[in-house]
């Protein structure tokens, strides 16, 4: 792990693979601490050159080499590389390895946790196993067989089909198992425990039949069966929408509860974490049931998009990724509300992506420079992705975008292949250009729109004008205008929007900007229209305008869009929340009562609409606002969001309690109607919580007493959380007595201590961490403590005194040597110190520059910590 001064690998520097190999014989020898395993390749030059076969490998024991059979000693061999000079080229070369699953903290190659073995091999992890050309353009035919114990291990686990098992004397059995679909190594994985099997079947649009099988822990078996029905969901949505059939006679699933990232997609075997798959009424949220329909349904959706066509190289991870997450998106908008889906997807761009492109790790969405690859499974590369993927989806239309896709299959399929082949496919599919297009793919940072406009009374011409630009990021100064659909409409003042053929942007509601100023005008109006911008947020950038609020409240009450209603609900809030952080003392009450009127009559949506009255009687969180500004004011824009929030909790409390008591729901049941009536119930808690309320305590015990489900329940705690310290105290105390021996609710319990408002935070993470169940090797907890604490308790990381700074670094410090992967994920909020005030800049930087003192820093983490000191 200790690496002297690692190097970055470069986009620009690709070269196809020296050697191939078409086919892997692997056998595996598990053992908790002396795995051995052998490795047979099949491997050809990949024409005329006499350069050494350079095999990648890492943190594992040769055991033996040989080629064509005849053992050989004579190659090289360092921390990272086997190097062989062979004269042959086709031959078979057979490695022997040994490995020690149990001392792997990492999570990455082979480990061994929670008594079972299972390996990671994305993106590099395959080179924890054995020696081999560990690159995603390297794609053969994998063999494996895995000998272990019957009676601790009776499952044993590879992807693709099983082709033979058998029963040794001494007690261990073995099962062989094919993959007849070519892969790159990282789609690689073994599993072998002991599990509860749950399973089910698909029958494909062409009639074949499925088996669907779910592996989960013993006893959990009464959770998995939202998983599965999520997965025949989305099997069924691919087909319909896609045309895209499952492609193997078996499809299986592992939960697994030590995990450093949600899920992977490895072929025919996902394994997962297992938040993403366990799900009853008692311990699961909506918001999880939720997520598993998500995640279980990008797994699948890797099936084709990953696995089928798969990247040529690291840098090209959007090309799956991307594409990936904006078939879940579509999927999971289809199976509940769009516009609460369209909301979600935005609020992480707005909330992390900005953030990101505004720090010191801001880089195009497909990179040009890597030391750790690990690092860029990002929120750049993963949602700004997807979001260039749907920007694609709307200039090319529904059709178009289909053809773009069948036509990138007919092409690619069975392929490892570059982002630039999959714009290519879509171009040449439609005849649509998008040679200017492909800068978002190089280009990083948030662009911004601005956007003004005059109005000419006399003779009703209206003129609107576009600005585009992009200022400067940390990787790149010089910034050029994108090709930007930039969705939107004129609202006349009864609400209507306006429509003239004359004026084709008008009449497509899309202009797409191409250059950095563009104008339209339109004529004959016979008053000054609102516009409503960026409708569904059509792209991902900035828009300024200068809006007066009345014409916020207008395209609250009128847009065609339900998403540019919720839109300008945050503008709304934003602006009073800006207003009173920077004038504290002399509060704009004018614009106060026009947002509380716009509130009051966002109400009236509650039985309609109830999904969007919920989101837009929502306010914006600290790291939305965060990215609105240039400097963060920390203390001063916290206290405003809290106290705008306040207002609209005490000017409405009335209002609050009828919402409150309106939403009935019988037994639980995840279904839309009872989610959107849950979320309606738990928000109108927390504000009558943050209002003081006179009933509110009463409801709070009401509610905890007679929930029969984890959302009313979490709603309890977490609108307890703006309450009085000792009773949100006394209900969590319960909390843990009733769920301490399910790790995924602790983990939403030591989420909610360790994002709690108070004074003695920094006393209170210690007890945390001594918890009994806490424990640093495992990531759902150090998440749920350590990344709730950095990310989400504003006063308490961001203290003035540079405590809670300190705190994360001395964790991140211990974490380097156990899972330096997880380490460098919640090390991101000290990398944004970019925005803050000079103090706490030093502060975070004076943490940076301690974290980067250590000299035994992981690759990950010198990656990160050195570009947020330059
Ligand atoms: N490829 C996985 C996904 O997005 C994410 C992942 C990356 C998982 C690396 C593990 C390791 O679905
Ligand atoms: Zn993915």
């Amino acid at each position: 792990m200790t690496v002297s001064s690692p190097v970055a690998k470069k986009r620009s520097d690709y070269q196809t693979p020296d050697f191939l190999i078409s086919h892997v014989d692997m056998v595996f020898h598990l053992d908790v601490v002396k795995t051995r395993v052998i490795t047979t390749s099949q491997i050809t030059r990949n024409g005329q050159h006499d350069r050494p076969l350079v095999l990648d490998g890492e943190s594992i024991k040769l055991v033996s080499v040989a080629l064509n059979e005849d053992a050989i000693h004579d190659y090289s061999l360092n921390d990272e590389q086997l190097s062989i000079q062979t004269t042959e080229s086709t031959f078979t070369l057979c490695v022997e390895t040994e490995i020690n699953p149990s001392e792997n903290k990492t999570l990455e190659g082979l480990y061994f946790s929670a008594g079972a073995y299972c390996t990671q091999c994305e993106a590099e992890g395959f080179r924890k196993i054995t020696y081999f050309l560990d690159r995603p353009d390297v794609l053969a035919k994998y063999d494996v067989t895995i000998f272990a114990d019957k009676e601790r291990y009776p499952h044993l686990l590879s992807n693709g089909n099983q082709i033979g098992k058998g029963q040794l004397d001494d007690g261990r059995h073995w099962v062989k198992w094919q993959d007849p679909f070519n892969k790159p190594s990282y789609l690689f994985a073994l599993v072998a425990g002991d599990f509860d099997l749950l399973t089910d079947n698909f029958i494909t649009q062409s009639g074949r039949n499925v088996l669907l099988e779910l592996y989960v822990d013993k006893g959990a078996l009464d959770k998995g069966h939202h998983a599965i029905a999520s997965l025949k969901k989305a099997m069924a949505w691919d087909e319909e929408v896609f045309g895209l059939e499952y492609d193997l006679d078996i499809y299986m699933v592992v939960a697994v509860d030590f995990f450093n990232m949600g899920a992977m997609e490895n072929k025919g075997l996902n394994v997962f974490n297992s938040k993403f798959v366990l799900a009853d009424a008692q311990s699961a949220t909506d918001d999880d049931f939720f997520n598993i329909e998500a995640v279980i349904g990008h797994e699948y959706f890797h099936n084709w998009t990953g696995n089928r066509v798969t990247c040529r190289d690291w840098f090209q991870l959007s090309l799956k990724e991307g594409l990936t997450v904006f078939r879940d998106q579509q999927f999971s908008a289809d199976m509940s509300s769009p516009v609460f889906n369209r909301i979600k997807n935005v609020q992480i761009i707005r909330e992390h992506q900005f953030a990101e492109d505004a720090s010191a790790m801001a880089h195009p969405i497909r990179p040009e420079e890597v030391i750790e690859m690990n690092n860029f499974y990002t929120v750049t590369v993963y949602d700004k992705g997807a979001e260039v993927i749907r920007m694609m989806h709307t200039l090319l239309g529904v059709d178009g975008f289909r053809k773009g896709v069948d036509l990138y299959f007919e092409r690619f399929d069975g392929q490892a292949v570059t982002c630039d082949d999959f714009v290519q496919a879509m171009q040449d599919a439609t005849d649509i250009d998008l040679t200017h297009f492909r800068l978002w793919y190089s280009q990083s940072g948030t662009p911004k729109v601005t956007v003004t406009d005059t109005f000419e009374q006399s003779s009703g011409r209206y003129t609107l004008t576009f600005t585009q630009s992009t200022p400067p990021t940390a990787d790149q100064a010089q910034k050029h205008a994108l090709h930007i659909p930039f969705k939107f409409e004129l609202l006349d003042q009864q609400g209507m929007s306006i429509s003239d053929d004359s004026v084709p942007e008008l009449e497509a509601k899309m202009i797409e900007l191409t250059q950095a100023k563009h104008e339209i005008t339109v004529s004959g109006l016979s008053e000054k229209p609102t516009p409503s911008l960026l409708l569904n947020f059509s792209a991902p950038v900035k828009v300024d305008y200068p809006y007066s609020h009345q014409q916020l409240s207008h395209i609250i009450l009128h847009s065609s869009d339900e998403f540019s209603r919720w839109d300008a609900s945050q503008s709304l809030y934003s602006r009073c929340i800006h207003s009173l952080a920077t004038a504290p003392d002399s509060p704009d009450e004018e614009l106060f009562d026009s947002m509380l009127v716009a509130v009051s009559g966002m109400f009236e949506l509650a039985d309609s609409n109830p999904a969007l009255a919920a989101a837009m009687l929502s306010v914006p969180s600290f790291e939305t606002l965060s990215q609105q500004v240039d400097e963060i004011q920390v203390e001063a824009l916290y206290h405003a969001q809290r106290s705008i929030r306040n207002l609209i909790a005490t000017s409405l409390s009335e209002k609050w309690l009828a919402l409150y008591n309106k939403q009935i729901t019988g037994p639980y049941q995840y279904d839309a109607d009872d989610v959107d009536k849950r979320r309606l119930r738990n928000l109108s808690l927390s504000y009558l919580v943050q209002g003081d309320s006179p009933q509110a305590s009463e409801l709070l015990l009401a509610q905890f007493a007679s929930a029969d489900n984890m959302t009313d329940s979490l709603g309890v705690l977490k609108a307890a959380q703006y309450g009085p310290v000792d009773q949100f105290d006394h209900l969590m105390f319960q909390f843990e007595e009733r769920w301490r021996h399910d790790p995924l609710v602790l983990d939403k319990w030591f989420a909610l201590h360790a994002n709690m408002e108070r004074s003695d935070i920094l006393a209170r993470l210690p007890l945390l961490l001594s918890h009994e169940k806490f424990s640093l090797d495992n990531p759902n907890r150090v998440r749920s403590v350590l990344g709730s604490f950095a990310f989400y308790n504003v006063l308490g990381f961001h203290a003035i005194d540079g405590s809670g700074y300190q705190f994360l670094a001395d964790y991140i410090l211990k974490l380097n040597s156990v899972n330096p992967q997880v380490a460098a994920r919640i090390i991101t909020p000290l990398t944004q110190w970019q925005k803050f005030d000079p103090k706490r800049q030093e502060l975070m930087r004076y943490q940076l520059a301690r974290i980067a003192d250590c000299k035994t820093l992981s690759k990950d983490l010198i990656e990160k910590v050195t570009k947020s000191l330059n």
